[in-house]
């Protein structure tokens, strides 16, 4: 589509990723420290705020939306800014990233909304080490909720599992497995360094998205697809089992499997994304601080939406060429993982 979103690199900007709260009833240890603080309630945007930055989006081009958090589901009424989005014509890709909690209680209103496609993050299936990774989270709960967005019809489910060496990187076939056992996609994810985190030391669990697939390939063959969502990863099928297995053909070649590998496999020259945080900055890459106060606009001009427009146009000339993450356990980007949905 026609879009005055270009940047210096001449990527055009068609994907824009809002994040509607820092909050989250979970604390995953590669996301938070122990004790967060969380924005005080006027620095975060409305719903009504975060409304109009999606139809500014949406006129200039934007046909991808993707809701995230921290935890989006914690955001009450947030199923009012769901259907404003879902109303967008242009949109024709509209999802939510979400922990996965609060689904029994929302997946079907959601659904009724015009939300199409739910990644949802599952890093273990061991009650207790689930605990471990998300602090306070209850495994039960995100099963439920997987369950019940199953239930609902949703077609694009995906898990997300965020590998981490020793951690949980025993269990990768058997998340592969419970993806193949549920017909849903799975993507694994290299661990970036966003925000100090001192309990966890990062450099010491990084797993690389070639160490999971090598993991699955013990016991699947794969081979590269060509499948994508317009997203950083990159999918691979199941070819077939190297032993007989509990799944017919059909299931193993129903789900993709996708890695995103931000350190092994850089994909910033095909970026398409922009984010908002809960507070109302533009950001142009994830890895960086380049960004644009939206919230500023949006208060000098209330309900306006040229201005915004505007605002997000010359934005595009900040948009930087990659984002430099290392894997040696430095942080240059000192904002947290939840200031930004990932
Ligand atoms: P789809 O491809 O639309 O299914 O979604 P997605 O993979 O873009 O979204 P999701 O919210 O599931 O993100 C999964 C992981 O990818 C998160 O950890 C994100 O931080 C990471 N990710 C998404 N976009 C980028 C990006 O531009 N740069 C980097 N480094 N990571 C990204
Ligand atoms: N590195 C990689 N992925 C992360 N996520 C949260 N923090 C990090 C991090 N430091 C993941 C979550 C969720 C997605 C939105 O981002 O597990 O699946
Ligand atoms: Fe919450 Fe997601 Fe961060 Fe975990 S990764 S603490 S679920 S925002």
């Amino acid at each position: 589509p026609h879009t005055p979103l270009v940047d210096r690199f001449g990527r055009k900007v068609s994907y824009v990723r809002l994040s509607v709260t820092d909050r989250c009833d979970f604390r995953c240890v590669y996301c938070m420290g122990e004790n967060m603080s969380f924005l005080p309630r006027e620095q975060v945007l409305t719903l009504e705020e975060i409304g109009l930055i999606a139809q500014a989006f949406a006129e200039l081009g934007t046909n991808k939306i993707r809701l995230t958090g921290g935890e989006p589901l914690v955001r009450r009424d947030l199923l009012q800014l769901v259907q404003t989005v879902g109303d967008l014509p242009q949109i024709t890709d509209f999802a939510m990233t979400t922990n996965g909690s609060q689904l029994p209680t929302y997946a079907k209103a959601l659904k009724a909304a015009g939300l199409k496609r739910l990644n949802i993050s599952l890093d273990s299936l061991i009650p207790e080490r689930f605990k471990q990774l998300t602090r306070i989270g209850d495994l039960n709960k995100v099963i439920k909720g997987i369950e019940a967005a199953i239930e609902q019809g949703f077609k694009g489910i995906k898990l997300n599992a965020v590998i981490l060496k020793g951690r949980n990187d025993d269990e990768v076939v058997s998340l592969v497995e419970f993806a193949l056992a549920k017909g849903i996609d799975i993507s694994f994810i290299e661990e970036m360094p966003l925000g100090e985190i001192n309990e966890h030391q990062r450099a010491s669990t990084f797993c690389s998205s070639d160490d999971v697939r090598a993991l699955i390939e013990q016991r699947y063959s794969l081979l590269a697809s060509t499948d994508h969502t317009q997203g950083p990863s990159r999918y691979y099928r199941i070819a077939s089992a190297h032993a007989p297995c509990q799944f017919s053909e059909a299931q193993l070649h129903q789900i993709k499997i996708g890695f995103i590998s931000p350190h092994s496999h850089n994909f910033c020259d095909s970026c398409n994304r922009v984010r908002v945080t809960a507070e109302g900055r533009l950001l142009l890459c994830l890895g960086n601080e380049h960004s644009v106060d939206l919230r500023a606009t949006l208060r000098q001009y209330p309900n306006q939406i040229e201005p915004l427009k505007q605002a997000i146009i010359q934005a595009m000339d900040l948009k930087p060429e990659r984002h430099h993450f290392s894997t040696e356990g430095e942080v240059q980007v000192l904002r947290f993982m939840n200031m930004t949905g990932g």
